[in-house]
């Protein structure tokens, strides 16, 4: 077996060796997709961070062009650090990104602009960063070593453009708004956009319109009626994402997250896994917000060096408000389902009683597309649910109650990358408590048992999902499973999970995907499609 390679993505992004991170300045321009990242191009450990620069035309197929941007002055000497792009008027593209800078101290943050030598190149492939940069330094009482990733701008109805830089004051984290006319000069405006005590540096804030009606995205700038503004900031402490809706007073340019959610880290995530430092960019030729993440390696610094590569991107998912307005809904981009290969079905309203596995056979169980639904009758066998674990976050109760805890209603789901005899398998799954008044749905993605190698970190990533599951009496489930990923999609996308693993027997064609359920309440199939996924044509 060549180690080296049985974990590398089918159909996730990543180019062919050393370490990425941060997907940056994703775009759309004249009929092709940039997607720009960090990377190190000496390695397979984070350093030497340059813009690698890849394009597409369906956001499946990917390649790589020389790189963006790459330290060259005095403004970028030590790094090219996260950015976004923006389109200003007349269809023009300009990066706005993070340069680090000689000190002192060490690492002093700047943000920088790069703009297309050649804006008749629909590849974009060089990068001018003009002599006037940098154009925003820390010289009003910012923290100069935490102050970066500058998002997309957005213009407002007087002309102005405005962005946001995250940083942190002590242990406050802070999206600074910054204002200019010309997109050159930009000055602090006197209060941040939003801050939270106690939750540490925000990186990679993303700020952006959703709608209230229907699932159509908007372009950055749309403000007004019907419209609500999602602020997204990546915390450096918990390396988890956090995101809020609400209100976007645009005159005096303050966002405030709706009193009905979470501020901080016991709130709202894209993905309660391995997501980080994700950005949105609005795609005008299918009118939809796509959202990319990057996930990191959950194995060893040495054995990435010995992989030679480390860090994915995971699949681009179109996303859009709830009709409930309380949270955002996610769906891998429809572009995906050109990959789906040979089909299998699972015999329709297959029933599950307790302790059942059913193999799914006859598709590439380490490179699939699996959805289901489950149904049952009842939920009067749902567990308690204990009142002490009010305090515990999902994760925790996901660990005390994995897949092999026999339950009442659940756990049920997909036990995905399996080896035949079950040394190892990732679940995941649902589990259903009954808590006062009402019922909790707790959905887990856990790599505890995913392989026999040591030394991986091997979390219970859980997240609730927000559901009427007593109407419903259904959920269903999606799961991308990709040789060392398994990128899942719960109640229509209500709850995202994504896991890293790295399984030593459940590789290629030894790889098992089954349903299973093993709860006291029957559970009924209703349908599962799976696909044998295939490579795309192109990959870096
Ligand atoms: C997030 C991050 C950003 C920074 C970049 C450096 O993963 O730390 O804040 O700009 O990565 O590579």
């Amino acid at each position: 077996q060549n180690v080296k390679q049985v974990h590398r993505t089918g159909y996730h992004f990543q180019p062919k060796q050393n370490w990425i991170n941060d997907p940056n300045g994703p775009m759309y321009y004249k009929g092709v997709y940039h997607l720009f990242y960090q990377y190190n191009p000496k390695g397979a450990v984070w350093g030497n961070i340059v813009w690698a620069h890849s394009v597409s035309t369906d956001l499946i197929n990917w390649h790589p062009l020389e790189h963006a941007i790459f330290p060259s002055k005095p403004f970028d000497k030590y790094g090219c650090w996260s950015g976004s792009a923006t389109i200003l008027p007349g269809n023009k593209p300009v990066i706005l990104y993070t340069g680090i800078v000689e000190g002192p101290p060490k690492n002093v943050q700047v943000q920088n602009y790069a703009i297309p030598a050649n804006l008749s190149d629909p590849y974009l492939r060089k990068w001018i960063k003009p002599d006037n940069n940098p154009l925003v330094i820390a010289n009003n009482g910012e923290n100069s070593t935490a102050f970066r990733d500058p998002t997309t701008a957005w213009l407002d109805k007087s002309g102005h453009w405005k962005m946001l830089v995250g940083s942190k004051r002590h242990q406050r984290g802070i999206a600074y708004l910054y204002r200019s006319k010309d997109f050159i000069k930009w000055t602090k405006a006197k209060h941040p956009i939003h801050s939270q005590a106690e939750t540490g540096m925000w990186e990679c804030p993303d700020f952006f319109p959703v709608s209230l009606k229907g699932l159509n995205g908007l372009d950055t700038s749309v403000t007004g009626e019907n419209v609500k503004h999602v602020l997204k900031v990546s915390l450096d402490i918990t390396r988890y994402e956090y995101y809020t809706v609400g209100t976007y007073f645009t005159e005096k340019d303050r966002y405030v997250p709706d009193n009905t959610l979470v501020d901080g880290w016991a709130g709202l995530r894209y993905d309660y896994g391995n997501f980080y430092a994700s950005k949105t960019f609005f795609d005008p030729s299918k009118n939809r917000r796509i959202l990319w993440g990057w996930a990191n390696e959950s194995d060893s610094a040495e054995h990435d060096v010995t992989k030679g590569w480390a860090g994915i991107q995971l699949i681009p998912r179109t996303l859009w408000l709830d009709p409930s307005g309380k949270q955002l809904m996610q769906w891998p981009i429809e572009e995906l389902e050109t990959l789906r290969g040979s089909k299998v079905e699972l015999s329709k309203k297959q029933k599950l009683g307790k302790g059942h596995l059913v193999e799914v056979k006859g598709i590439t169980a380490a490179q699939a597309d699996v959805e289901v639904t489950f149904s049952f009758g009842s939920l009067e066998k749902a567990e308690p649910f204990d009142p002490k674990w009010l305090q515990y976050d999902a994760q925790k109760i996901c660990s005390l109650k994995g897949s092999t805890v026999q339950g009442g209603l659940g756990p049920f789901g997909l036990l995905t990358l399996a080896s035949e005899k079950l040394e190892e398998y990732t679940p995941v799954f649902f589990r259903v408590f009954k808590a006062q008044n009402t019922h909790k749905v707790l959905m887990c993605s856990d790599a505890t048992r995913s392989s026999l190698m040591k030394g991986l970190y091997t979390p219970s990533f859980a997240g609730f999902v927000d559901v009427d599951i007593a109407v419903d009496k259904k959920i269903s489930l999606r799961s991308l499973i990709d040789n060392s990923v398994v990128e899942s999609f719960g109640a229509k996308g209500r709850t995202c999970i994504s896991s890293r693993v790295y399984p030593t027997l459940a590789v290629y064609e030894n790889a098992h995907l089954y349903v299973f359920n093993n709860g006291s309440e029957t559970i009924t199939v209703e349908n599962l499609d799976a696909w044998s996924m295939r490579k795309p044509l192109r990959m870096n």
